[in-house]
């Protein structure tokens, strides 16, 4: 039987995977699975500011290059994740805006820098980027976040200008939860990234993470909502997907949990401008699920003993 990247070839959509870079060092039926099933990977957590720029002007991208390299072994493409983002920032930049030791103008400067060399450093070799990662509430107002309490909403056009001169060949993408479906969240990013088209600023790519979760329904028209963007020009992906069930699961929500799956990758084949399908991990055993959202869990594909779920057969199916 085929593997998901050996089904996926002929769609032309890349099936891709978050990957724990702990896990692959640590665990190598972690490693053989990812490397057999999926053609993309995106860093879990070792390309974000907090891991990438530890102290303020030391990089250190030792996790992310092994990520790369192993990327380069299998012939995978990488989805960069993600540059700016209210969370997983370093202390010493939260810490800096609040006691004023970094002002705006030094704030500004030093969102550059970080666009500047962690895109620079992985110049060549990631396939798409996300950008800007999650800056809208849900009623469709701009996120209140340091970026925005500090530099105004500029700070969006700024980062897709700046990360486009750091690496022209990457895709960039602005990237969200929640909008998925059209909503009043995935519809002030629709007009908020026309706008910006219309102005030339170089965003390319609308990425859905796909954080679903069995207690709400279906996203509304998913294909319908890439296909506006898709008309603005822009490429789109599932970047994060896993369905989460509140436990203990029962048939019912195990049967929404694989219809949650086949939905959005159905929408995403369905819909030309969609070029990758990714899951926020694949396997149950290295889930952020059950961390984050207590009670909750069995997101993935796999079980916490690599045995494939009935997620993963709705998705060998819908290939
Ligand atoms: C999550 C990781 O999976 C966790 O390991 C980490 O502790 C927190 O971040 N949206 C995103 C991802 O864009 O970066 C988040 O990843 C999940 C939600």
């Amino acid at each position: 039987t085929k593997t998901l990247k050996q089904l996926a070839k002929p769609t032309g959509v890349r099936v891709g995977t978050a990957i724990d870079t702990s896990a692959l060092a640590s665990d190598a039926t972690y490693s053989t699975a990812a490397a057999a099933q999926f053609d993309s990977v995106t860093p879990e957590n070792v390309m974000k500011w907090e891991v990438v720029e530890p102290e303020r002007g030391r990089f250190d991208f030792t996790e992310a290059d092994k990520l790369v390299a192993y990327a380069k072994a299998h012939k995978q493409k990488v989805r960069g994740h993600t540059l700016v983002w209210h969370s997983q920032l370093p202390a010493w930049l939260t810490s800096g805006v609040e006691d004023g030791s970094i002002d705006k103008k030094a704030l500004k400067k030093i969102l550059k820098q970080h666009i500047a060399t962690e895109m620079g450093h992985f110049k060549g070799d990631i396939w798409a980027w996300d950008v800007v990662n999650e800056a809208f509430n849900e009623d469709g107002t701009l996120r209140d976040s340091l970026w925005l309490q500090q530099l105004g909403p500029d700070y969006i056009a700024d980062a897709f200008r700046w990360a486009h001169k750091a690496d022209p060949k990457a895709i960039l993408f602005y990237n969200d939860y929640n909008t998925e479906g059209i909503n009043a969240k995935s519809d002030a990013a629709y007009k908020l990234i026309k706008e910006l088209r219309s102005e030339g600023v170089p965003v390319q790519g609308f990425g859905v993470q796909g954080h679903l979760s069995t207690d709400y329904g279906l996203p509304n028209d998913m294909q319908a909502n890439f296909h506006r963007f898709a008309k603005v020009g822009l490429k789109t992906a599932v970047t994060e997907a896993d369905v989460r069930i509140t436990l203990p699961a029962s048939p019912a929500e195990v049967q929404a949990q694989d219809n949650g799956y086949s939905y959005m990758l159905q929408s995403c084949l369905l819909e030309r401008s969609c070029i990758s399908f990714t899951v926020w991990g694949f396997t149950d055993k290295y889930s952020w699920i059950p961390g984050v959202f207590p009670g909750e869990g069995q997101a993935n594909l796999y079980d916490e003993d690599y045995q494939p779920k009935s997620a993963y057969a709705a998705v060998q199916r819908d290939l």
